[in-house]
């Protein structure tokens, strides 16, 4: 195999460890979400490096509305902020960007952002973005069974006809390919709710590492990873074959 095809094509991410990097200095949550915003642009800058194709980031899940109304707040902020502020350069660079999630869940003004960004970058070519925004991965599924169960009802699909691309193709990430890699940062080792169904064979690389400190050095770390590691997608290892 050469080394290209040992590139990750879709990398996912789930970005942990926020509030712990700002309490451990003193700080309040919002300012490590704050610099979590410089990690994601130090990995978009390291995929384009790589050649990556897709990074898809683990931005705000449904279950996030619990947590206080001001880090909700701010968080939402952070998006629009960010949206704003980083369209020229990925533009520039490139990169386009998509959402995924409930869209009509999230306030009106970050809709907005989201529409935006989704229509400025949309030319972008070398990397495609994808924000899982007020996603849930068991949402997402349900919503795919319901409108598969509507084609049903209307005779434009036969049950028997419902294969695992069917429901692929009713997911948010329909145009988009499964992970390959799935990093998750600030030392859990869970899924919690995210691609669940698109993660079924991607490589999952857990790291202690806070995400604020996951920089263009950890996602290569990250990729040398997964390069070392044999993909079997459930067979067996050719020379085993006989
Ligand atoms: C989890 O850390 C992180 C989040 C819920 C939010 C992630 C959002 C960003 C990094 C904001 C910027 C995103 C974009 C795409 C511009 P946590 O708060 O659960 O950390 P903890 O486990 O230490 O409390």
């Amino acid at each position: 195999m050469n080394s290209h095809a040992k590139i990750p094509a879709h990398v996912a991410i789930i970005m942990d460890g926020n509030g712990r990097w700002a309490a451990s200095r003193g700080m309040d949550r919002t300012r490590g979400h704050a610099r979590g915003a410089d990690s994601v642009r130090a990995c978009i800058v390291a995929a384009i490096t790589a050649g990556v194709r897709y990074v898809t980031f683990y931005a705000f899940s449904t279950e996030n509305w619990g947590r206080p109304a001001g880090e909700v707040d701010s968080l939402m902020e952070l998006l629009c902020d960010s949206v704003v502020r980083e369209t020229p350069e990925l533009i520039e660079r490139g990169v386009r960007v998509v959402a995924i999630g409930d869209r009509e869940g999230l306030p009106e003004k970050v809709r907005r952002h989201i529409d935006r960004i989704e229509g400025d970058t949309a030319s972008g070519s070398k990397l495609t973005i994808v924000l899982a925004v007020n996603y849930s991965s068991r949402n997402e599924i349900a919503r795919a069974a319901a409108r598969i169960a509507t084609k049903i009802t209307t005779g434009e699909l036969s049950p028997e006809n419902v294969t695992e691309e069917t429901l692929s193709a009713e997911l948010f990430t329909a145009s988009i390919p499964d992970p390959d890699l799935l990093i998750r940062t600030g030392g859990e080792c869970r899924l919690s709710n995210f691609l669940l169904w698109q993660s079924a064979y991607a490589e999952l690389y857990f790291t202690p590492v806070m995400w604020p400190d996951f920089g263009e050095r950890e996602f290569a770390a990250a990729l040398e990873e997964y390069a070392g590691r044999e993909r079997r997608f459930g067979n067996i290892q050719p020379t085993q074959n006989n």
